[in-house]
């Protein structure tokens, strides 16, 4: 029911407030689903590719912002990995992190969970040491630099076999990495989530949290694999949830989040236009439902964006918008007392 008929058809009034005024209240949130490497900006892959004398297949930012047309999951991940080939050095994982921590701090991120993406930069000679030091370095002074707490996620990739992802990990644990959890990212299709059930037992034994990505492209059954042979406590996407009854009962019965990423789900085009998106029928469902940026350089948009964009197709009420940015802080891993202080602030604290 539209409560305000009378402002519904009123066109904008005159006014000097600035843009920042007008636009929609910042609400205070946790970022849950955001791969580090998708925050690769046009520009910085042509700055760092000059720092690191490599010359770009584009002739220019025109160029590769073509290029920035996707028809699937799989032509998305062509052009991401390609453009990780400017990432050689300590300084580049941590200039990009940097930026995107920026960014985040405008968009009104508060706590900040990031997906890296290590076996995609071993494999092109890059060093585990350098990839992850890089990124952690940025890390570790995100609250003083950015206001935002942050903690770090190895992903692996799922369309590589077990044991690389099991030697990575290894890796990982030797060397101390600064990691919470692990996910699991890249091509779905065809790769499902039992292909890493041994990995995820070891990660479990290392007392790391865990997260995996499914029902992006992927059927219902791989959130279901997902949960009950890896035992993962939050899916990221889970979109085609909504074509078994049963599981979003069950999910709505578990309280399982549900990292939701609008605009990447548009550019990838497994919905066709955000208005065909289901998040509002997961909110009407109960799901634990979160809005997330994916990989924001490619998909037109942070999570402001995200907001702003769901905002202007669906209308969302102030209620809906708490109860999203609420979800992300009961989501993330974060320590107890630190969700408690987001909650504050959310709540007006
Ligand atoms: N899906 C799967 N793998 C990914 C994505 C994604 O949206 N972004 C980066 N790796
Ligand atoms: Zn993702």
């Amino acid at each position: 029911m539209d409560n305000y008929p009378d402002t519904a058809a009123a066109p904008l009034p005159e006014t000097d407030l600035t843009e920042a005024e007008v636009a929609p209240q910042l609400l205070p949130l946790a970022e849950l689903h955001l791969h580090i490497e998708g925050t690769l900006q046009p520009e910085l892959i042509f700055e760092l590719a000059e720092r690191n004398g490599l010359a770009l297949p584009y002739s220019g930012l025109e160029e590769l912002r073509a290029l920035y047309e996707f028809s699937d999951l799989q032509s998305f991940l062509n052009l991401y990995y390609a453009n990780m080939a400017v990432l050689q050095t300590e300084q580049d994982f941590a200039d990009m992190t940097r930026a995107y921590l920026a960014r985040a701090a405008a968009a009104g991120v508060r706590h900040a969970e990031i997906m890296m993406d290590p076996q995609a930069h071993i494999s092109r000679g890059v060093s585990l040491e350098t990839c992850v030091n890089g990124v952690a370095s940025a890390l570790a002074t995100s609250v003083e630099d950015f206001g935002i707490s942050t903690l770090l996620i190895a992903a692996f990739l799922r369309d590589l076999s077990e044991e690389s992802a099991l030697e990575v990990l290894d890796g990982l644990l030797a060397m101390k990495a600064p990691i919470a959890a692990i996910g699991l990212d890249s091509a779905e299709v065809g790769n499902p989530p039992a292909k890493f059930e041994r990995l995820f037992a070891k990660a479990r034994e290392a007392g790391l949290r865990l997260t995996a990505h499914a029902g992006e492209e992927g059927p219902p059954s791989y959130i279901i694999e997902a949960l009950d042979v890896l035992g993962v406590e939050r899916i990221d996407h889970g979109i085609r949830c909504m074509e078994d009854p049963d599981l979003v009962e069950r999910l709505v019965d578990e309280r399982i989040p549900l990292t939701v990423c609008p605009l990447s789900n548009v550019r990838l085009r497994t919905v066709d236009t955000l208005a065909d998106h289901p998040l509002p029928a997961m909110l009407a469902a109960g799901l634990n439902v979160s809005v997330n940026s994916d990989d924001p350089a490619y998909f037109g948009g942070y999570v402001d964006d995200n907001f702003a964009q769901l905002q202007a197709v669906f209308e969302l009420s102030d209620f809906d918008r708490s109860r999203l940015a609420a979800n992300s802080i009961h989501s993330s891993f974060a320590s107890e007392e630190r969700k408690a202080e987001l909650l504050d602030e959310l709540n007006g604290g």
